[in-house]
């Protein structure tokens, strides 16, 4: 892809679209203003606290993200949404448990005044959730166009300029792509025909990309890695990026596993294990949602481990996840990790890491970011898979003649570098070796 020549500033007011209401989506409404009025600090977000190092390190350049490229403010983001429920953000966050009232009461005006958009939903994708503030129309090329009208109507009523979507709905049935996903036109003709291969995340996704909205997939559903999608966010210009918010435990993950195989240490089993309690989990306890899920998690230490390259350390490896749907937890998801790895002359080690997390305040942070960053894509001009965005999903979408790259240091390295090129700064490549002549 071509350095971007020149980066349209963030101007005017940007449109924040995110189908699916809920835990996560209010979590990250009110921490936003809540941060806008100094009453939060937006703790996990690279692009409020984080800095980028440029050129050598004697030459001690360090700004912040937000100082070195062209982002929107947080003053600028206007929120919107759809849901099967008619509660508004408040009431959903209510619901949510996650934020304390001193927390929500802060900003209930706020909150109060986002409504959300009847919602597309066929039941059968979500069986656990039983919403009525749904849209009603004869196909899904219908469904598809009521929504394209909402897209268009949030940004001209709110006076925005531009939008970007982030998909936080609930986690839908294992499904493949098939024939109607291999290209635009396949899939157009699937949308008239109502096929019923094409799910509720994907009529959103398909409805965005044709308004150029750019559309980054929080959950693990098939929402726009298929042929047909990445054709059309080509040919459209659009940036998109997925899937999974890499949270909790794969976080985890994905920080202790490059550690163990940079040193060469073995791994013969990782049996991983959750409990949680808010709506996620409910819907995770049906086993057809559960498998979609199951799946993104699985994915993540294959590819880190390259168990071809490294038969003897990684080749009988047994990895297995689990998700308990436990009411009382609520949010406050807890999360246990054996790992049996061994050493030296094969000699057995145990690691056994306890995670007491929360799950909308892990995701929140990360919604802000992609948000802003597919949106400073756009105005440079990037469009279709936004590789460089892996840093904040479970399964990372990437080109197919490709793995996906899962190590959360090479991912962080990838970000910054794609930061760099576009402002035209040198990439990093931590040689150092210029200090020393
Ligand atoms: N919180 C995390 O750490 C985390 C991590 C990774 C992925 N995720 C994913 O993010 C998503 C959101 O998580 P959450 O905790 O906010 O869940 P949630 O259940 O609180 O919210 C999801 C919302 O989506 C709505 N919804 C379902 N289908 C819809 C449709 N077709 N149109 C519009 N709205 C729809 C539901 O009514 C619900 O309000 C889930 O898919 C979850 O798996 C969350």
């Amino acid at each position: 892809m071509k350095r971007p020549s020149t980066i349209a500033p963030a101007k005017g007011k940007l449109a924040v679209l995110l189908p699916g209401l809920g835990a996560v989506a209010t979590t990250f409404i009110a921490g936003v203003a809540l941060a806008r009025r100094n009453l939060g600090t937006p703790v996990g977000s690279l692009t409020q606290m984080g800095t980028i190092r440029l050129g050598k390190r004697t030459e001690k350049r360090t700004p912040k993200i937000a100082d070195f490229v062209p982002l929107a403010g947080l003053g600028d983001l206007c929120f919107g949404g759809w849901d099967i429920f008619e509660d508004d953000a408040y009431a959903s966050a209510v619901h949510a448990h996650v934020l304390r009232a001193e927390h929500l009461e802060a900003v209930k005006t706020e909150l109060s005044a986002i409504q959300p958009m009847k919602a597309v939903f066929y039941p059968e994708f979500v069986k656990r959730l039983h919403g009525t503030h749904t849209k009603r129309a004869p196909s899904k090329a219908d469904m598809v166009n009521q929504l394209r009208a909402d897209i268009r109507a949030f940004i001209q009523k709110n006076g925005c300029n531009r939008a970007v979507a982030v998909w936080c709905g609930s986690t839908e049935i294992y499904t493949e792509a098939n024939e109607v996903h291999a290209t635009a036109s396949s899939f157009e003709k699937g949308l008239l025909a109502s096929d019923p291969s094409i799910t509720n995340s994907q009529m959103y996704a398909w409805a965005l990309l044709k308004e150029r909205v750019p559309f980054a997939n929080g959950s693990p559903n098939l929402a726009v890695d298929f042929p047909a999608a990445c054709e059309l966010a080509r040919e459209f210009r659009v940036p998109v990026a997925g899937k999974d918010f890499k949270t909790g435990q794969t976080l985890m993950k994905t920080i202790v596993a490059p550690g163990l195989k940079s040193r060469m240490l073995g791994i013969r089993g990782w049996y991983s294990t959750n409990i949680l309690g808010n709506r996620d989990g409910e819907v995770l306890d049906d086993p057809e949602s559960f498998r979609t899920k199951e799946v993104s998690k699985l994915s993540v230490l294959d590819t880190i481990l390259e168990r071809e390259l490294y038969p003897k350390l990684y080749g009988d490896l047994v990895h297995k996840v689990r998700i308990d749907y436990y009411p009382p937890r609520g949010d406050d998801k807890e999360g246990w990790d054996n790992i049996d790895l061994f050493g030296w002359l094969d000699y057995p080690m145990q690691m056994k890491i306890n995670f007491l997390c929360r799950d909308s305040i892990l995701a929140a942070p990360i919604v802000l970011d992609l948000v802003l960053f597919l949106d400073l894509a756009q105005r440079a001009g990037l469009h279709g898979i936004q590789e460089w965005l892996s840093f904040y999903f479970k399964s990372p979408m990437h080109a197919p003649q490709i793995n996906a790259e899962h190590d959360l240091f090479i991912q962080q390295k990838k970000l910054k570098n794609t930061l760099r090129w576009m402002m035209n700064e040198e990439p990093l490549t931590h040689l150092g070796n210029e200090y020393y002549q």
